[in-house]
């Protein structure tokens, strides 16, 4: 029997990321189930060898479609990346978050622990689900705090963080109470390619790229864990291989740094791969209207990682920002189709006043 891993969310910035990664380096038959939100691109996984891949276009919510396809495929793992994922959207609009992320988490769940249950004694001992899930459950840091662990107690801020938060523990109590055998991974902010362009980095590279206004929230000095997507992409891989049944994992990129120092990092590499005699980028950053309920610091401690399964990150910061920004000037068509549209309305809207 062929070895058969559900990806949910695949089509995302870093389940795209993961499955590119793991068909190099794995032999896994790989289903993507995605709901291709504004948030899924498809040409992300252009080129994928078609014999050991196949998409399905569906919700996670779907509940007779999840079963159908666990059935079907048989899957030895699922690796949970589906979820609604940026927190001004869900300020904004809460709704979705709370369908997908919970709800549809909860669906996933519940179809899995009836296709688990069912399977036979090998199979189903070294069948795992693994859930992929945020630093940010773990509300907010003051300047002199340690980083957060594994230990930390939940503490989530913005109605994302609730959702993940949520999420989490409905996965830990199905391995609790029914013994389904879980990973959950924590991770710190995530940058790299395929990252859709309403998060910080991959605006502020467009943004200075097209000499429009850099709007940094607050005061800029809001600090966050910068970790490179395919540093990321190798621990879920790491944590899958080797992790244990119902334990959780915090994976950060040991990279503290306030806002305003990754923009102005930007806007010195985008001078220096596109030049304008005379002008620097810097003079493009705004400071607007802060964030509501603006986490102030987020810190990982992934000691435990490290300690038991031998993960640390490779890239430096210098290197991974250099590549990003290189990838976002050079990937216009991909730029181009990601920000017609419903991109521009949600700039728009955001950003006005
Ligand atoms: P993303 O928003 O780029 O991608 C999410 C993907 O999920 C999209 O392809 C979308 O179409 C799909 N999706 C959304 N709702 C769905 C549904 N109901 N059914 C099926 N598919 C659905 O997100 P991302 O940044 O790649 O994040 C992936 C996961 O990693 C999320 O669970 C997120 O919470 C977590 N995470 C992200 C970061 C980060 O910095 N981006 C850091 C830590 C953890
Ligand atoms: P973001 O990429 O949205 O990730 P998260 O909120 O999940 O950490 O934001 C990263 C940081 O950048 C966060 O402190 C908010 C800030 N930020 C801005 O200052 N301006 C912006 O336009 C955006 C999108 C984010």
């Amino acid at each position: 029997m062929r070895n058969t891993l559900l990806v949910t969310g695949g089509a995302g910035f870093i389940g795209s990321n993961f499955v590119l990664q793991q068909m190099l380096d794995e032999s896994w038959f790989i289903i993507n189930l995605d709901k291709l939100t504004y948030a899924g691109n498809l040409h992300n996984l252009e080129g994928i060898a078609a014999d050991r891949y196949q998409f399905i276009h569906g919700d996670i919510g779907d509940r007779a479609l999840a079963r159908q396809l666990l059935e079907k495929h048989q899957p030895g793992a699922i690796v949970h990346f589906a979820a609604e994922s940026h927190v001004d959207r869900s300020i904004r609009g809460p709704e979705d978050f709370i369908r997908t992320n919970v709800d549809g988490t909860f669906a996933l769940l519940e179809e899995t622990r009836a296709y688990w249950s069912a399977l036979l004694d090998d199979r189903r001992n070294r069948f795992r689900f693994l859930h992929v899930s945020t630093d940010e459950v773990y509300g907010s840091l003051g300047p002199q705090d340690p980083p957060f662990s594994e230990i930390t107690p939940y503490a989530p801020n913005s109605p994302y963080a609730a959702s993940k938060a949520a999420s989490d523990h409905l996965v830990r109590a199905y391995h609790h109470t029914y013994g389904l055998p879980t990973l959950t991974t924590n991770c710190s902010n995530n940058y790299g390619r395929f990252q859709f362009p309403e998060k910080l980095i991959p605006l502020m590279i467009l943004n200075a790229r097209d000499g429009k206004a850099l709007p940094v929230y607050g005061d800029g000095k809001n600090v966050r864990d910068w970790l490179y997507v395919e540093d990321h992409c190798e621990a879920i891989a790491t944590v899958l291989r080797r992790g244990r049944p119902g334990e959780t994992y915090n994976i950060g990129g040991w990279n503290e740094k306030p806002n305003i120092e990754i923009v102005q990092t930007i806007c010195d590499l985008v001078d220096e791969k596109l030049p304008q005699a005379g002008r620097s980028r810097r003079e493009l950053i705004t400071f607007v209207k802060d964030r509501p309920g603006h986490d102030r610091r987020y810190a990982m401690d992934a000691r435990k990682i490290e300690r038991e399964l031998g993960w640390k990150p490779k890239a430096t910061f210098e290197t991974g920002i250099r590549k990003t920004v290189s990838w976002y000037l050079e990937n216009e068509a991909w730029v181009r189709d990601v920000t017609s549209g419903s991109y521009r309305q949600w700039v728009a809207t955001h950003y006005s006043g």
